[in-house]
C-alpha cells in the first residue's frame, strides 16, 4: 500500500480534517468541521441533504478551498492542495454524478485516469516510442485487472455512455483503483443503483478496504448501505459535525434524530432503509 514497503504506523489517523469551514455568499454550508479518519477503516460522512457532506469532500480533494482550517494526510498539512497533488500523495474521490467519458469504451475510461504518462507528450513520445509502448501494455493490463476484479470485463469494449447507472457507478470505482490510492473519498456510490449490483459494489468496496487495505470515506443516504458497511459513522448537520460512533450510538442520538426529523430537505430517520 505504501511505497518502499515503509513501516506502517497503526491507530493513526490517515486524514484529519480540524476546524474547517466554507461559506457561500451567506450560506454556511460547512462550519467549524473536525473528524478522523483512521487508516484501514470505512468511515460514514452522513446528514440530510444540504448538511455540507459534497463540500467538505470538495475542500478535502483539493476541489474547494476552505475559509478556515486544515485537512491533514498521513500527518501532513495538505490544505488547498490542487487535486493532482492529493492524487499523488494517494487520495481518490468520486462524484455524486458519475463523470465518465461517454463516448469512450470501458477499458480506455480506465487507461485514461494515470498521471504522469509519457505518453501524453506527442514529443516524447515520438523519440521514446518503445518506452510509451511498454507503459501502455502496462496500464492496459491494469485496467483488464480492475475490470476483472469488477467483473466488468464482458462489457470491457462498450462505450460508457451504454452503461446501466449502476455499472457506471462501478466504472468510477474502478478509475480511483487504477492508482491504487490509499484513501477514497465516494460520494453517493450507492445513488441510483438497483439493488442487485448494490450487493455487488458493496462487497467490491469491502474487498477492496480487506484485501488490498483501502482506506474508504463514504457519503451515502442508503442507511442499508452504510449499516452493512460503514465503522465509524459521522453525523453532519448544518455544516457541522453532531455526532460520530457506530450505527448504535448515532440511532439512539436525539441530535441526530432531531436533524433527520427537522433538519434536511428531504430527510429521512437513520433506522430507515433507503433506497
Ligand atoms: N457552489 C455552491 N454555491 C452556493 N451554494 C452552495 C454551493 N455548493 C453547495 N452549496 C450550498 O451549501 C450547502 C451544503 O451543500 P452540499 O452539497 O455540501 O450538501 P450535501 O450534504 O452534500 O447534500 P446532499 O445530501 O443533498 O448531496 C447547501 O445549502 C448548498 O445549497
Ligand atoms: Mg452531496
Amino acid at each position: 500500500m505504501t511505497a518502499g514497503g515503509v513501516a506502517q504506523v497503526d491507530n493513526v489517523a490517515m486524514m484529519s480534517i480540524r476546524g474547517i469551514s466554507k461559506s457561500f455568499g451567506g450560506i454556511r454550508a460547512v462550519n467549524n468541521a473536525s473528524f478522523e479518519i483512521d487508516k484501514g477503516t470505512i468511515t460514514a460522512l452522513i446528514g440530510p441533504n444540504g448538511a455540507g457532506k459534497t463540500t467538505l469532500f470538495n475542500i478535502v480533494a483539493g476541489f474547494l478551498r476552505p475559509d478556515a482550517g486544515q485537512v491533514i494526510l498521513n500527518g501532513q498539512d495538505v490544505t488547498g492542495l490542487p487535486p493532482h497533488r492529493l492524487f499523488a500523495r494517494g487520495l481518490m474521490r468520486t462524484f455524486q454524478i458519475p463523470a465518465a467519458f461517454e463516448r469512450m469504451t470501458l477499458l480506455d475510461n480506465l487507461m485514461v485516469v494515470p498521471a504522469g504518462q509519457s505518453g501524453e507528450n506527442v514529443l516524447r513520445s515520438w523519440f521514446l516510442w518503445g518506452r510509451v509502448t511498454s507503459e501502455e501494455v502496462h496500464v492496459r493490463q491494469k485496467a483488464k485487472e480492475v475490470l476483472d476484479f469488477l467483473g466488468l470485463t464482458h462489457v470491457a469494449g462498450e462505450y460508457a455512455g451504454n452503461l446501466s447507472g449502476g455499472q457506471k457507478k462501478l466504472l468510477e470505482l474502478g478509475r480511483t483503483m487504477m492508482s491504487d490510492p490509499d484513501i477514497v473519498l465516494l460520494d453517493e456510490p450507492g445513488a441510483g443503483v438497483n439493488p442487485t449490483l448494490m450487493v455487488k459494489l458493496a462487497d467490491d468496496i469491502r474487498r477492496l478496504n480487506e484485501e488490498r487495505g483501502y482506506t474508504f470515506c463514504i457519503i451515502d443516504h442508503d442507511m442499508d448501505l452504510v449499516a452493512k458497511l460503514c465503522h465509524p459513522i459521522v453525523v453532519m448537520a448544518e455544516g457541522a459535525v453532531l455526532a460520530q460512533g457506530s450505527m448504535e450510538d448515532i440511532r439512539k442520538n436525539q441530535e441526530v434524530l432531531d436533524a433527520y426529523l427537522g433538519g434536511g430537505r428531504s430527510a429521512r430517520i437513520p433506522a430507515e432503509s433507503a433506497t
